[in-house]
């Protein structure tokens, strides 16, 4: 081990560490990715990374099944003080049903790890987890039979909230949805051809331009056109809300809390001249090196934007704004066990502040697009009908089917668009998308 490094770890024993510091420490799983994979023995290497975070995942999105199975099997449970216990069943019982990994190289890492703990994380049970583990794999049919219901993945409060605002059917639907991996998807600069990049990056085709790439291998980084700055990676539901701000070519955009900068990145290669601000400068360093890597101009501006003032009002607005993220479960299966009813309602002030923030900064007939990666009605629609209720000062631009690549059902009774993980844009037959809410307000003259 080189000096002044920390202990290595195997890629289950990292997985495991990644676990404690996003359901114990609350830390984001790409942060608790980041500083798990430290400890691997080579923290470069793309396939323990690439294994490590196939394990987490897997687990994080299955982990309301898996803790139901392991409290049937468990029938004492485990005590709360063996959490790194928990934490190894977990990760041994998402690669032995949710996984392709051979059941005695799960078991019998599991079974090592346990070996390794101290007295009160769980010495001296080697034993029992043998035993459960080789119990759950034989009876593997008849345990995901039993706990079939995707439901089991989701914490109650959002689980409650999604079958209230969507109905039971759809939830489960949505539930299904979040279980798979996420496609790739790639918006290209204006001047680029998709079909060229269709074949080079074997995809296929997008509505409006832009590559799905199904099953994504290997770095994005080292993916043709990169370097080139050709691209950038943007969900498709993520690229909609500035296509639907239909702005005329080199128009004045202000895109509020703008980073990482997939949007502005959009705006910009439209040719519009943008002014991106946002509050957090770490997360505005990425976006100024996203548009330098695209060949790409923006003013930006770090600035809570609630209190940003701009020289003069702007025609076009969009505020993406800081949301629970209940929409991009399926990439961050940690927010449904790192998030509360309590962010949602904590963000849901922060949003109403920057919504009023927003439409005082708006010109006369300028138009205003609110979206949030949220699938909560409190952060989405509930915000935008609070604001028309408070102010005559904007009032609601319908969205039509044809300005959304023909999705009407993305389209809501109140010409709001609400686009949801099991949804397919048009032409596309599988992959879904990120849940989005988006509204499209325009300034009264008065
Ligand atoms: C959903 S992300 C924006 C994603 C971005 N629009 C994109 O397309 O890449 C929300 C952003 O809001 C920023 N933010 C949160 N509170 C803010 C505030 N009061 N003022 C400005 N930015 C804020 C966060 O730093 C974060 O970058």
């Amino acid at each position: 081990m080189a000096k002044g490094r920390v202990k290595t770890l195997s890629a289950r024993g990292v997985a495991v560490q990644m676990l404690e510091n996003v359901l114990d420490r609350r830390r984001v799983l790409v942060d608790a990715f980041d500083m798990a994979c430290q400890q691997l023995e080579d923290p470069t290497s793309h396939r323990d990374r690439a294994f490590v975070r196939q394990l987490g995942t897997t687990c994080l999105r299955h982990l309301g099944q898996i803790d139901a199975i392991l409290e049937y099997r468990l029938k004492k449970g485990l005590p709360p003080a063996q959490r790194r216990l928990r934490h190894i069943l977990r990760l041994a019982i998402a690669q032995l049903l949710f996984m392709d990994t051979p059941a005695h190289a799960a078991v019998n890492a599991a079974v090592e790890m346990t070996g390794q703990l101290g007295r009160t994380e769980g010495r001296g049970m080697t034993g029992l987890v043998n035993g459960v583990l080789r119990r759950i794999d034989r009876e593997r049919e008849d345990l995901l039979g039993r706990f079939a219901s995707p439901l089991f993945n989701l914490p109650d409060w959002l689980c409650e909230s999604w079958q209230e605002q969507f109905g039971t059917e759809q939830c489960h639907d949505m539930a299904m949805a979040i279980l798979r991996d996420p496609p790739l998807d790639i918006s290209l600069k204006p001047e680029e051809q998709t079909t060229q990049w269709v074949s080079a990056l074997d995809g296929i085709a997008l509505p409006g331009g832009g590559v799905r790439i199904l099953q994504a291998r290997g770095r994005i980084e080292d993916m043709p056109g990169y370097d080139y700055g050709s691209w950038w990676v943007q969900d498709f539901a993520a690229s909609l809300p500035v296509r639907l701000m239909a702005a005329p070519p080199r128009a004045r955009v202000l895109d509020l809390c703008a980073a990482p900068g997939g949007k502005t990145a959009q705006a910009a290669a439209m040719g519009h001249q943008v002014t991106a601000v946002d509050v957090s400068p770490k997360r505005l360093r990425r976006l100024r090196q996203n548009l330098e890597r695209l060949g790409l101009s923006a003013d930006v501006v770090t600035s809570n934007a609630e209190e940003y003032v701009p020289a003069s009002p702007y025609p076009y607005i969009l505020l993406d704004a800081p949301c629970s993220t209940t929409g991009t479960l399926r990439r961050h299966p940690d927010v449904a066990w790192t998030k509360s009813y309590d962010d949602v309602e904590y963000l849901a002030e922060v949003q109403a502040r920057l919504l009023a923030a927003a439409v005082e900064m708006l010109a006369p007939g300028g138009v205003l697009i609110y979206c949030v990666c949220s699938l909560q009605h409190t952060e989405g629609l509930y915000q935008v009908e609070a604001l028309l209720d408070r102010t005559s000062e904007v009032k609601r631009k319908e969205i039509t089917a044809d300005e959304l690549f023909d999705m009407p059902h993305a389209i809501t009774a109140e010409g709001d668009v609400m686009t949801l993980p099991h949804y397919n844009p048009s032409d596309v037959a599988s992959g879904g998308m990120d849940g989005f809410y988006m509204a499209r307000l325009v300034k009264t003259d008065v």
